[in-house]
């Protein structure tokens, strides 16, 4: 990773640097250098005048508390309720008949809640918990397709004091069932069924047998959206409609500390195990708002649409926490963006009058793939601003991004985070960066990012290297639920002091952050995270499989694509319908998104002598590319065996 290589990497970055627009920056939030020279200046002061945007209950008595790191505490002392600042005080503020959120469903049906709406619901929901049971610090656990209710439920959740742990929808039961034995949710929030590209899949149905192993589980809440059938099991299941129809419309939100737990929300990591990362809620509610507001320049009139799934951390922090803290009207919308037609995003731009958009690399290089006549026959003078965020994104597919749907004129904010560090880290502020195609450009107002080399020390201009921060921030995670060791272990072990990213990443010569992805074994599909260990995890899970390798294959539209090696255990031969078969087993493991494009059978895995799978051999092997050094492989034939069969298939 560290040696120089400047002469192709400079190659990336011979665009002109794309400045802000004039009228763009004429009514920016940020119009010039004076929020990173505070930040410069006093980070701590910087980030104590940032919670001021915030309503607290009792002021913090220390913006930071270092004292035991990696455990840090923001807002030492502070007392806040999180949804009291996502609604009540926007109400206050005479905001309660402006909408908060305007939903469409995959089927065209539409509802939208104003501020004031928004509270009536919440605070109904808040009351169904508080009946049902849930109080502080109890975990309940959320597995819903993308429509408002999931929203009502999150924010009932910290209106309550729970711990919310949200599961992306598209997650299998088995997944879902994994995550709610390891929070030991008392309570799960679900639908009948989601609506997807025209067909019903059913949710409470299919998880139902998944269930019979969640002991926790003392109440199931379920919405009715899409019609599907399933067995309601008494005393357990309850529709949301009934418990909503006598619930009582006021509710005082209960008041947390700021280092009291948010979220939990399952990340993939190097093992077959996800990670428990976890949120609490000063800081990290003053690092979203943050950054909403100027990452993405809020102004009163915008209509934001952040095209993520609820599911993962860019649903919680730009759906959620961060737009409406800052009491923005946000754009929600169920389905994909191929159905029915390519065109579906922009009628709802167009439909919408959407502002600023903010979606993933893979979405626009299929927009790209899919052609220029979708976006050209609708009308996206709307839009004032874009975003990218989830994995790097390539400069043709940013260049197409801002000439084809900016049409020109709209800044493009490609942002760098993580799940771990719940809030925007790296990017540029739309007013006044220079926008270079490719890169995230440079670390926020407060943020110590850099790149260093295997030493931790910083690496020169041009050379590779790995992406840490180097001081605590307000929303990074407090831990891993449960786990402290692999907490300590996975971020703050490799650099004593420094946060890990797992990220390579370069600077160029004007400090410019240049992200080229992992460097641990997760993969990046589609902007998801998915460990090959957790792939492998459920292939070796299938009654005739000995041994999985996992690795991601460049790909043109997904960034990786999952190809796996897999050897049977003996007296089992490989066959086309096997391989279905274990496609189909780790969808069912996993969920679709973990599904490998691609399986092939081989009679061994080429290992290092300590046994460490080959991975990078075998990404070559996949990619077609020359094997570079294999002198520490244990049996070098293995490998030309395993190329000859990938050639033959
Ligand atoms: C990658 C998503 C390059 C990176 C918010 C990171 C990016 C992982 C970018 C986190 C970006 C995210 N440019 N790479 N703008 N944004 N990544 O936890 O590898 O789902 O470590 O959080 O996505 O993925 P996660």
């Amino acid at each position: 990773m560290t040696e120089s290589n400047n002469k192709d990497i400079f190659s990336e970055d011979q665009v002109k640097p794309f400045q802000p627009p004039e009228d763009f920056k004429a009514s920016a939030q940020v119009k010039d250098d004076g929020l990173y020279k505070k930040a410069e200046k006093d980070k701590l002061a910087f980030w104590a005048d940032m919670a001021e945007n915030l309503d607290w209950t009792k002021k913090w008595d220390q913006v930071l508390d270092d004292s035991n790191p990696p455990y840090f505490k923001w807002f030492v002392n502070g007392k806040i309720n999180v949804s009291a600042n996502c609604i009540d005080r926007h109400i206050e503020n005479g905001l309660g008949d402006k909408k908060a959120i305007v939903f469409e469903g995959e089927q065209g049906d539409t509802a939208s809640l104003t501020y004031s709406e928004l509270l009536k619901e919440v605070n109904k929901f808040s009351n169904v918990l508080r009946e049902l049971g849930v109080s502080s610090g109890d975990t309940v656990t959320l597995w819903m397709p993308m429509i408002p209710e999931a929203v009502v439920a999150m924010l009932a959740c910290t209106r309550v004091g729970a711990v919310h742990s949200v599961v992306f929808g598209g997650f299998s039961p088995d997944s879902l069932k994994d995550r709610i034995l390891d929070s030991k949710s008392k309570v799960l929030i679900t639908a009948d069924g989601a609506n997807r590209k025209g067909k019903v899949l059913p949710m409470i149905g299919a998880a139902a047998e998944a269930l019979e192993d969640c002991p926790s589980i003392e109440k199931v809440i379920i919405v009715e959206r899409s019609g599907a059938d399933y067995d309601p099991i008494e005393g357990r299941d309850l529709r949301w409609e009934d418990l909503m129809k006598d619930a009582e419309e006021d509710f005082s939100p209960v008041e947390m500390d700021a280092e009291d737990p948010l979220f939990i929300l399952y990340s993939s990591g190097t093992t077959g195990k996800p990670k428990g990362i976890l949120h609490t809620t000063g800081g990290y509610l003053v690092g979203v708002n943050t950054t909403h507001r100027y990452v993405f320049d809020h102004r009163d009139d915008d209509i934001f649409w952040c095209t993520a799934d609820i599911g993962w951390i860019t649903g919680h922090s730009y759906i959620v926490y961060g737009p409406l803290s800052n009491g923005s009207t946000v754009f929600m919308y169920e389905g994909t963006p191929d159905y029915p037609k390519r065109d579906r995003f922009w009628e709802l731009v167009e439909k919408y009058k959407i502002t600023v958009f903010y979606t993933a690399p893979t979405a626009i290089r299929s927009f790209m793939r899919w052609g220029n006549h979708f976006p050209e026959g609708r009308d996206l003078s709307s839009l004032r601003l874009l975003g990218s965020v989830g994995e790097p994104i390539n400069p043709e597919a940013w260049l197409w991004y801002h000439e084809h749907i900016g049409k020109g004129k709209c800044p493009i904010v490609d942002t760098w985070w993580q799940t771990e560090t719940g809030m925007i880290m790296i990017t540029p502020l739309p007013g006044v960066t220079p926008l270079k195609p490719g890169s995230a450009t440079k670390p926020f107002p407060g943020i110590d990012a850099e790149v260093v080399d295997d030493q931790g020390e910083p690496s020169k201009p041009g050379q590779r290297g790995f992406l840490v921060v180097k001081s605590p921030w307000p929303a990074m995670l407090r831990t891993l639920y449960e786990d402290p060791d692999r907490y300590e272990n996975t971020y703050w072990k490799q650099y004593p002091g420094l946060y890990f990213t797992g990220d390579g990443a370069w600077k160029d010569e004007q400090g410019y952050f240049w992200i080229m992805g992992r460097v641990d074994d997760v993969l990046n599909v589609s902007g998801h995270r998915i460990g090959t260990m957790e792939v492998e995890s459920a292939l070796v899970d299938h009654r005739d499989v000995a041994e999985a390798a996992v690795i991601g294959k460049v790909h043109e539209v997904k960034g990786h694509a999952i190809t796996a090696f897999v050897t049977l255990k003996e007296g089992v031969e490989g066959s086309e319908e096997l391989v279905k078969e274990l496609k189909a087993h780790v969808g069912k493991k996993i969920g679709a998104i973990a599904r490998p494009e691609e399986v092939f059978f081989t009679y061994e895995l080429p290992k290092t002598r300590s046994g460490k799978i080959m991975r990078r051999l075998l990404r070559d092997i996949a990619e077609q590319r020359d094997l570079g050094d294999v002198t520490t492989l244990m049996d070098p034939d293995v490998v030309a065996s395993i190329k000859e069969e990938y050639k033959g298939s």
